[in-house]
């Protein structure tokens, strides 16, 4: 079958993205598949990529993601356009998506995780890896997911939402609002990842610059009472053939002194001290319990193929759920194929799966 893998994007996210799909190349099994590579630029062209994974292998440490502005950018190459989309060899003549089996999205963020690319696979009848329209949509925007993760019985933190609008128009009103959830709070771009634009606001002092941050990111803006002293959890689902979703080993990351929370720079660069337990030291009825709202979450939103749901465990160890990424950094060190290697299913066994989900 001929696989389109997309990558890169518009979103700040994109740097992540690459560096995905150079992983997921080099992964593919070409004497299984076909792999047609297509970036998408920052500014939102769409690029036919030459089909060689090594061109865009990330090699050393100038090779990693660096934030510009409010853009990710990073060099795959080193003919590496200003946009951080590498075009590794002359485009080809445009070819229709119709051409492919199925579509790989390894995109992350609005326009490649929120259910907009999902939309236009739809319309054109090609099948895709992963979440469609809806599961896709709702797990992008933190406020929508709480809603219906909460209608779904499953524990959540309390939040308000602020947008850009109420902010101009009312900011009295919006602190208010805020302070009636408590402090520590996050604040968070609604429909973010990679923890870009996240704060954590101590107190109301911190509350304004926190929002104005965030905005920057999205017009809506999520405030969440902070859990303290929380531990952080993550937990896979990818589903089996017959369309079962099954749950990885539970790992746990702890972020080291320098960083309050599990920020970009943690999340991403070397010698942060993030330290990542797989399995995650729980007791074994803990690990159920964060299995079973895996599961549960990923079937209360409808998601499809995978997802990475984030918890965290409180220290009177009631569980909540942090938020679902469906489709989770995807690198050979993230923490989905991390998770996935230690339950069992190696990274080229798990691109397969997730391809013949997607074909089945
Ligand atoms: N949004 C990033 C890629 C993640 O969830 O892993
Ligand atoms: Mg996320």
């Amino acid at each position: 079958p001929r696989v389109a893998v997309v990558f890169g994007g518009r979103s700040s996210e994109h740097a992540i993205s690459c560096v995905t799909a150079g992983s997921v190349l080099a992964a593919i099994d070409p004497e299984r598949y076909d792999v047609v590579p297509i970036g998408i630029a920052v500014d939102g062209r769409w690029v036919l990529e030459s089909g060689d994974p090594e061109r865009l292998r990330i090699e050393g440490p100038d090779r990693l993601p660096a934030v510009d502005g409010d853009r990710a950018t990073i060099a795959l190459a080193p003919e590496a356009t200003s946009t951080g989309l590498v075009v590794t060899e002359p485009s080809q003549p445009p070819r229709t998506l119709g051409d492919v089996d199925v579509v790989f999205p390894l995109l992350h963020g609005p326009w490649g995780e929120d259910g907009t690319i999902q939309g236009m696979f739809e319309m054109a009848g090609v099948r895709y890896v992963g979440a469609g329209v809806l599961a896709s949509a709702v797990s992008m925007d933190k406020a929508y997911m709480k809603v219906v993760l909460a209608a779904a019985g499953l524990p959540v933190l309390p939040s308000i939402t602020v947008t850009a609008r109420e902010w101009e128009r009312d900011p009295a009103g919006c602190r208010e609002r805020a302070a009636s959830i408590g402090y520590p709070q996050f604040v968070k771009p609604a429909r973010g990842g990679s923890s870009f634009g996240i704060s954590k606001v101590h107190d109301a002092s911190e509350l304004d610059a926190a929002i104005e941050e965030a905005v920057r990111f999205d017009p809506k803006v999520l405030v969440e009472t902070a859990a303290v002293d929380a531990r952080e959890i993550e937990c896979g689902v990818l589903q089996a053939l017959d369309g079962t979703p099954e749950t990885s080993s539970p790992a746990e990351l702890r972020v080291g002194g320098d960083h309050e929370f599990y920020d970009f720079e943690a999340k991403y660069l070397p010698g942060q001290d993030t330290e990542i337990d797989i399995p995650a030291d729980l007791p074994p009825d803990v690990t159920a319990q964060v299995q079973e709202l895996a599961v549960r979450a990923f079937e209360a939103v409808g998601c499809e193929g995978l997802a990475r749901v984030d918890f965290f465990v409180l220290p009177d160890g009631r569980v909540v759920v942090n938020e679902i990424n469906t489709m989770p950094g995807f690198t050979p060190t993230s923490m989905y194929p991390q998770m996935w290697a230690a339950s069992g299913v190696d990274y080229p066994a798990l691109v397969d799966r997730l391809i013949q989900l997607a074909l089945a």
